[in-house]
């Protein structure tokens, strides 16, 4: 949720401060602000806003000091406010906390504090952790031992990293629960949320876990155990991203770059190893139960697992959303779950996967970020390869992760017997395919839809329909639509809303129905009829069909007809297109939509 970015330097790091937090701005954008070393004293300059626009009052890229921390806030306890603003400052000004997570403790850990004779600025949870390591330090006179101790008093989670005018060359950083990492660079070492806090200046990151904490100057660094005060042989992972990938690159949000990346983003799901997808196949083969686990759009992507697995493979494969899992959860020594996650930090899910874990079953996940909690806590990942997706509203990487588990329902339905060699073979034809066939909707319908979107941008009430594995497509493409526009888009399955929605129907509410091709017979004819309920009503039906002589539609977008496995992606991506579009009419925030965040790393 928030961003923290920190640096110690032989070097000024005014502007790797700024680059750092900027660069986690996805991860929230309410507030930021910097803490650094002038001299024998700590400064700290924050403000409301964005990263540019508290830099541009408070001067965050000229500040000069050689080791500091920064932070993006996505407000959780406390108002968007100057003071609730990370960094926090203890009552001396010695020690400064930045901190991603929650702190249970915190009301009653700030009683004790203010009962020592502590005053607190802030309404946020944080705030008692500053107080805290000066309340240790004053008992100690060590600052290592007083973070030990302040870390060990802490309930919840956290990602933190703290500054002192006792150690001015080092910064202290620890996670439990939200990630953080270390950039190993040269003549520099940095900490952040993600590698995209340093993502300009070094590949090399050494990642974190619970129960460790880490101590970072400009010239070194060590991991040490939070329990035995032991040094950790760390490996370095080195980041196959670059920077060059994380930029807009001509376009004008990272919405639309990532949009247009998805051909691409399928090409590397296609590319990734058979004996990946098939390593999951024989966890899949060998277990007795198997769930399927997302939450928002990963949700969405994993119910369409669930349709691929029923229809290929004849295989039940509950989607569950991973914020209701728990309640759920009958998993056992028999069971796998299958996550799928493009941060691999979703507190939700990683949640879900640890109470299955802890009850014994196996654990798998697609996943985009390389070393990202997710990734790193299950039994088998498969990283999709997606290249790193900006904006907070998924697409690339969601369709990837389609794409997957389309490839893992074929290959279980190969095994059973239900995909035949030549069903398969054709498959993987369609599959092969759909790069291309996306880069040709891109390219000649991106203006026909963008004149629908400003056409109908003054809409406040959508009902998307999709029958079958169109279901989980419009449920997608409804979320879309809430998130970067904010207007209400509701995802439904066709049949289901004859049994009560149907009444909301009238000239106001417009419906946009994910048609199948007529090719699909059935499922085609009864998604018909949910568009003949809707017109009856006085509705206006937006049809994204495959064929262009139906004519009962308000309006059509016609696309160019696919195979049955591959043909719902296509009306996914004009869906993005839309949603796009209509947000841009809006002029809403595309890349950062208000109140949202990229990684939601708390429960
Ligand atoms: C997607 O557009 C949303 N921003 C959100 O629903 C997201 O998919 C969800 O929070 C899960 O994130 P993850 O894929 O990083 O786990």
């Amino acid at each position: 949720m928030c961003g923290i970015a920190g640096v110690a330097s032989f070097h000024p790091i005014g502007d790797r401060l700024y680059d750092g937090v900027h660069h986690l701005e996805y991860r929230g954008y309410d507030s930021c602000g910097v803490a650094f070393l002038n001299h024998n004293h700590i400064e700290v300059r924050k403000d409301v806003g964005t990263v540019d626009e508290v830099d541009s009052k408070e001067t965050i890229r000229h500040l000069v000091s050689n080791v500091g921390i920064a932070h993006t806030r996505w407000a959780t306890h406390g108002k968007v406010t100057k003071e609730n603003a990370h960094p926090h400052l203890s009552c001396r000004a010695d020690f400064a906390v930045v901190h991603n997570g929650i702190i249970a403790n915190y009301r009653v850990l700030r009683d004790e504090l203010l009962k020592k004779g502590h005053r607190f600025t802030s309404e946020t949870d944080t705030e008692v952790i500053a107080h805290l390591i000066e309340q240790g330090f004053l008992d100690c006179g060590d600052v290592e031992r007083a973070w030990v101790n302040a870390l060990a008093a802490l309930d919840g989670s956290y990602a933190l990293a703290m500054i002192s005018i006792h150690e001015p060359q080092r910064i202290f950083c620890a996670r439990h629960e939200s990630p953080l990492i270390i950039g190993v660079g040269s003549e520099s070492n940095y900490v952040g949320s993600d590698f995209n806090a340093f993502i300009e200046q070094t590949k090399n990151t050494v990642i974190l876990e619970d129960g460790e904490y880490g101590i970072v100057s400009k010239d070194s660094f060590s991991v040490k155990s939070l329990r035995s005060g032991e040094v950790l042989e760390k490996a370095i992972t080195v980041v196959p991203w670059d920077s060059e990938l994380s930029r807009k690159g001509g376009y004008p949000h990272y919405m639309l770059k990532e949009i247009h990346e998805q051909p691409q983003a399928v090409r590397n799901a296609l590319a990734i190893a058979s004996e990946q997808i098939n390593a999951v196949a024989d966890t899949m083969e060998a277990a007795q139960r198997v769930r399927l686990l997302g939450v928002g759009t990963t949700y969405y992507v994993a119910l369409l697992g669930q349709y691929l697995f029923a229809t290929l493979a004849e295989m039940d494969v509950p989607a569950v959303s991973s914020d209701e899992f728990r309640y759920l959860d009958c998993s056992d020594a028999h069971s796998l779950i299958l996550a799928v996650s493009q941060s691999g930090e979703t507190y939700d899910t990683a949640m879900s996967l640890r109470h299955a874990k802890e009850r014994g079953a196996k654990t798998a996940a697609i996943v985009n970020v390389v070393g990202s909690s997710i990734a790193r806590m299950v039994d088998q990942v498969v990283l999709q390869g997606s290249g790193p997706e900006v904006c907070v509203v998924s697409t690339k990487a969601a369709l990837a992760q389609m794409i997957l588990l389309a490839r893992l329902a074929l290959e279980m339905g190969r095994r059973r017997g239900t995909v035949s060699p030549t069903k398969w073979s054709e498959c993987e034809a369609a599959l092969a395919a759909l790069p291309g066939e996306i880069e040709t909707l891109v390219n000649e319908k991106s203006g026909l839809i963008r004149a629908a979107a400003y056409r109908h941008a003054h809409v406040h009430n959508w009902l998307f329909l999709g029958r079958g594995v169109y279901y989980p497509i419009a449920l997608e493409s409804a979320l879309k639509m809430k998130e970067v526009t904010y207007l209400h888009a509701e995802g439904m399955p066709g049949g289901f809303l004859k049994h009560g929605t149907l009444s909301l129907v009238d000239d106001q509410l417009y419906t946009l129905v994910f048609v199948p091709p007529p090719a699909a017979g059935e499922l085609h004819a009864l998604t018909m009829s949910s568009v003949e309920e809707v017109k009856a009503r006085g509705g206006f039906v937006f049809g994204f069909i495959f064929d262009g002589h139906e004519d009962i539609f308000d309006e059509r977008l016609v696309l160019t007809p696919t195979h049955e496995l591959t043909a719902p992606f296509l009306p996914l991506v004009a869906a993005q297109l839309l949603a796009y579009f209509t947000a841009t009419a809006l002029k809403r925030n595309v890349d950062k939509p208000r109140s949202l965040a990229k990684s939601v790393t708390v429960a």
